[in-house]
């Protein structure tokens, strides 16, 4: 039975078992993919926790100061990095990964072939607000070869070169939404028994939807094509919705169907979001979803990367209307 079908029949299903059953269908597959979902879905589950007491925070102490422990308090997204580079660490099947919150590569274990790219916590100015925040996760299979010291090359592969996309959303729910290339699956977190189930099989977002996303607060420094499509969504009364959450804010429209943009302003240029670890696995997210991600100019995934933490302005989405943008730009 595939797992779409035992989630018609209500069976339930968890991530690790579906992810045993996405192996089998590859007999030659080592099997190390999904030992790096294993280590993610840990640390997910610890962020998860985390970002639960957050509201805690007069009892744990404020960022920067000392708990009633003595200890001195760190940022979440800090935390959140740890988590998952120390999970991933002690999986030992990642040879090197890049943070949004790590200047430089972080290097583990040479014998391994993936590096994984990810900002650990997304959306982070929601925290104090109780928003919905997320990580964010790419997996590249290594250029060079495995046993040797991990290269730049490794690191700043193009998004079409991605073997595994995704992100978890710590929201209303907590869920990990994923792809290998092969489509798109939700799996909800169910705290009683710890564990991520399917809930959403064969994620599709529509081809056109009535939400735009976009910090209309830029408008003035946006380029006429983005201002008059802005004008243009107005016209069609079309809904605006914009959390500050680019988890939060993708997840809705990959469901409901939509467009979001961060565009190139005056005093950013390259618009505000990476290109490694924000833009390029929604890309491939969205993409097997049966949306587009562009910069404007040029499909996002195939980006050259010439930086660690370079910046690209994007637009995401279901595909008719992401086609409609850019043809007014
Ligand atoms: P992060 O918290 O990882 O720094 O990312 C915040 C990002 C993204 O989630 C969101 O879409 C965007 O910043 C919001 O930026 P503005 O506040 O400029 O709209
Ligand atoms: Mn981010
Ligand atoms: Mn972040």
């Amino acid at each position: 039975m595939t797992a779409t079908e035992m989630k018609k029949r209500n069976k339930v299903i968890t991530l690790s078992q579906f992810i045993a059953e996405e192996q089998q269908k590859f007999p030659e597959a080592s099997g190390d993919l999904s030992k790096i979902f294993r280590d993610i879905k840990f640390a997910a589950k610890l962020v998860n926790r985390d970002v639960n007491k957050a509201g805690l925070v007069d009892i744990l102490g404020e960022h920067g100061s000392t708990n009633i422990q003595g200890e001195s308090v760190k940022k979440l997204d800090v935390i959140a990095n740890e988590e998952f580079i120390n999970s991933l660490a002690a999986g030992g099947d990642c040879c090197a990964i890049i943070s949004e919150e790590e200047d430089y590569i972080r290097h583990l274990n040479k014998d391994a072939k993936y590096v994984i790219a990810m900002d650990p916590l997304d959306g982070s100015s929601n925290i104090d607000v109780n928003a919905a925040i997320g990580t964010i996760f790419s997996v590249y299979r290594r250029v060079s070869e495995v046993g040797s010291e991990v290269t730049e090359a490794d690191c700043l592969q193009k998004g079409v070169n991605q073997v595994a996309a995704g992100y978890v959303i710590y929201g209303s729910s907590t869920m990990l939404v994923y792809t290998t290339g092969n489509g798109v699956n939700g799996f909800t977190l169910d705290i009683s028994i710890g564990d991520f189930c399917l809930s959403h099989p064969q994620m599709k977002t529509p081809d056109l939807g009535k939400i735009y996303s976009v910090n209309e607060g830029n408008y003035n420094q946006f380029a006429d094509g983005f201002k008059n499509y802005i004008k243009q969504c107005k016209e069609n009364s079309m809904s605006a919705r914009y959390i500050g959450s680019m988890v939060a804010d993708f997840h809705r429209n990959m469901i409901k169907g939509g467009i979001f943009m961060y565009p190139a302003t005056g005093s950013a240029p390259n618009g505000k979001l990476r290109l490694m670890y924000e833009c390029n696995p929604m890309a491939m997210l969205t993409e097997q979803a049966g949306g587009k991600a562009t910069t404007g100019n040029q499909r996002i995934m195939e980006v050259e990367p010439t930086e660690l933490h370079q910046r690209v302005p994007v637009i995401m989405g279901s595909s008719k209307m992401v086609d409609e943008l850019v043809s007014m730009l």
